[in-house]
């Protein structure tokens, strides 16, 4: 299939990218490079700079280029950055993704794959959470991407839109070729890393009162690789499960401390941190039920320990410490 991926400069759509690549499918990798690496898109791919935002552009997009399907990671991801920021959310992440949308609408293209997030979700009543676990977020950046969620169910229903939504909990790991690398890095294991090699004397791990046995946050980290498993077994698929959303997680959580402590042992060296208020927007506990992905599409978690996870992100960080060259 000829697939468009938005924001196939970023950390999730340029792996997703290779993987597509490699299982002998086209991509068509948009990005701005407002936050990705140029680099960072495999060579095999066509490139093209474009914002979402810019109507008239994607139309050039989607006129000069025959698309099977659609990809959709662009968008804004960053919890803090979202309480401080609500309105950049909804730009990116509601705005952008209708005139995406439309331009489908207008050319036929009725496959797509919405990168969703297990914010949507809110503090879990139960752990793991099914997909069917009520919806309530508590910041801008899951309240944007469950808003878009419902946006695509009303294409569905309206235009005949096929669209599978994917709720990822922490994505983390890399390939032998791509990482995760971020202009401003806030997420914990790249950090995490970056103070192992020195780059940050110090981090904070924010919050040691959440109802969690040490405090700390608890996280489900998933392999970058595993979910790009998941979006390309979602889009074969597709057919059998138009309108489905599904979690990609372990079912297995690991708290903040834990993360620091199996790094200190995977990398060999010492990460210093200290113990800082919460993080605002922050839920105590998100950890995925995965039995509809595996039941539905039969996927399967192939590089998700705790473990490989970290000694992945630990080897691409080691050969990139300052990240891509761009
Ligand atoms: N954390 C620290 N210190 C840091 C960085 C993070 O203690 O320097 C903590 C956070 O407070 C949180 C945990 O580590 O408790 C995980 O934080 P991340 O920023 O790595 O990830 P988030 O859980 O905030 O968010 C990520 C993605 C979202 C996705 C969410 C779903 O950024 O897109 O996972 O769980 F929605």
């Amino acid at each position: 299939m000829n697939i468009l991926v938005t924001g196939a400069a970023g950390y999730i759509g340029s792996v997703c990218s290779e993987v597509l690549l490699k299982r002998g499918h086209q991509v068509i990798a948009l990005d701005n490079l407002q936050e990705g690496h140029r680099s960072a898109v495999p060579p095999a791919a066509t490139f093209i700079q474009g914002d979402l935002a810019d109507r008239p552009q994607i139309e050039k997009v989607f006129s000069a280029h025959k698309i099977d399907a659609v990809m959709h990671f662009a968008g804004e991801a960053l919890v803090a950055k979202s309480v401080r920021e609500p309105s950049t959310f909804y730009a990116a992440n509601v705005a952008c993704g209708v005139n995406l949308l439309d331009a489908m609408v207008r050319h036929g293209v009725d496959k797509f794959i919405f990168s969703s997030t297990a914010a949507t979700y809110g503090e879990p009543d139960t752990v793991p959470i099914p997909e069917d676990h009520r919806k309530a977020p508590i910041n801008p950046y899951g309240k944007s991407k469950l808003r878009f969620e419902e946006i695509l169910a009303d294409y569905r229903a309206y235009t005949g839109l096929k669209y599978v939504t994917v709720r990822y909990f922490n994505a983390a790991g890399a390939s032998a070729d791509r990482g995760e690398n971020h202009r401003m890095e806030t997420h914990l294991i790249p950090r995490v890393l970056d103070t192992a090699l020195g780059n940050l004397p110090e981090m904070e791990i924010f919050g040691f009162d959440y109802p969690t046995p040490d405090g700390t946050c608890v996280r489900d980290f998933i392999h970058v690789l595993d979910i790009s498993d998941s979006h390309v077994l979602a889009l074969e698929q597709i057919e059998r499960v138009p309108g489905e959303a599904f979690n990609v997680g372990t079912t297995s959580g690991y708290s903040n401390l834990q993360v620091v402590q199996a790094a200190e042992r995977i990398t060999g060296r010492k990460v210093p941190h200290r113990l800082s208020p919460r993080r605002p927007g922050d839920p105590a506990i998100l950890v995925a039920s995965n039995e509809k992905l595996k039941r539905l599409l039969g996927w399967e978690p192939k590089h998700s320990s705790l473990e490989e996870i970290i000694q992945s992100a630990w080897d691409w960080r080691k050969r990139y410490p300052h990240g891509y060259p761009d």
